[in-house]
């Protein structure tokens, strides 16, 4: 090796020891969900400390959709891909700007910046962006009486309205939120989702006033919505104790989640 080579050569092992250190400053923006139609702008930022750069790329689930390269021109290169339509002229070699996103979908979004000679350093972040269809409507609850008077539970079934992805339900009863539900499912329409969430309680009456049951609904920070609340008026007499029962799905967690009456209440529910 000759002087002039080695030099070059701990040129190369400094200059990408400092690259990899800088790269790792980087940083990604991007929001956790943003609503079909809109317009959102995805920002990576990174600092390569007077390293020159070589190229920005960006990507859906490892297919990429925009590239920056400042040595070529046009420096922005565009590859379509389904739902996404890239505005180049506000984009550039830290931000990528989508308009009206076309379809409703979850997907990984990833950013990747490579220096330039010598090191060619590559750094690559990802995060998650669903594309989100925001309901119309609120959820809404039916209660199921008729096995209350033969003293089994009072079974409650709250239904929500499509979307994409399908809603996070939450049951309130006597407004303190239940740390789960009996069981929870959800339905595929066309390209949207509906979500069900059943609530059994057992051992409903005697010293109990009404019940009254709510179910919150939410899409992210996109959306909430409460059903309409709903009063029971057991007129079985029973014990003063209440079980919310489940035969959950997967582990049961048996938790009392509520003391400050003069019963408890129990849950056996599905934590998800
Ligand atoms: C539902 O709740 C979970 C847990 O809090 C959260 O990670 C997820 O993003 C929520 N989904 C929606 C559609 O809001």
């Amino acid at each position: 090796m000759t002087s002039g080579n080695l030099i070059l050569f701990l040129v190369f092992i400094t200059g990408g020891i400092r690259l990899s250190k800088t790269l790792k400053k980087m940083t990604m923006n991007v929001p956790r969900a943003v609503r079909v139609g809109h317009s959102v702008t995805l920002e990576c930022d990174y600092d390569l400390e007077g390293a020159a750069l070589y190229s920005v790329r960006w990507y859906r689930d490892n297919n990429e959709f925009y590239r920056y390269v400042p040595k070529e021109a046009p420096p922005t290169r565009v590859f379509p891909l389904p739902g996404l339509h890239v505005d180049v002229s506000v984009s550039d070699d830290h931000k990528v700007t989508l308009l009206s996103i076309g379809q409703p979908m979850a997907g990984m979004f990833q950013c990747e910046v490579s220096a330039d000679a010598p090191s060619f350093h590559t750094e690559m972040m990802a995060a998650p962006m669903t594309i989100a269809v925001v309901p119309d409507g609120v959820p809404v609850i039916t209660v199921d009486k008729s096995s209350l008077e033969q003293g089994g539970p009072l079974i409650s079934e709250c239904s929500a309205p499509a979307s994409f992805p399908a809603l996070n339900l939450t049951w309130y009863v006597n407004d303190q939120k239940v740390p789960g539900s009996t069981s929870y499912w959800t339905k595929k329409e066309a390209e949207l989702e509906k979500s069900f969430s059943r609530l059994e309680l057992t051992g409903v009456g005697g010293s109990w006033g009404a019940i009254r049951l709510r179910c919150e609904a939410n899409l992210f920070r996109l959306f909430r919505a409460n059903s309409l609340e709903v009063s029971v008026k057991p007129d079985v007499p029973q014990p003063a104790s209440v079980l919310l029962m489940g035969s959950s799905r997967k582990n049961g967690d048996l938790r009392i989640f509520h003391t400050s009456m003069p019963f408890l209440i129990m849950a056996t529910v599905l934590i998800r």
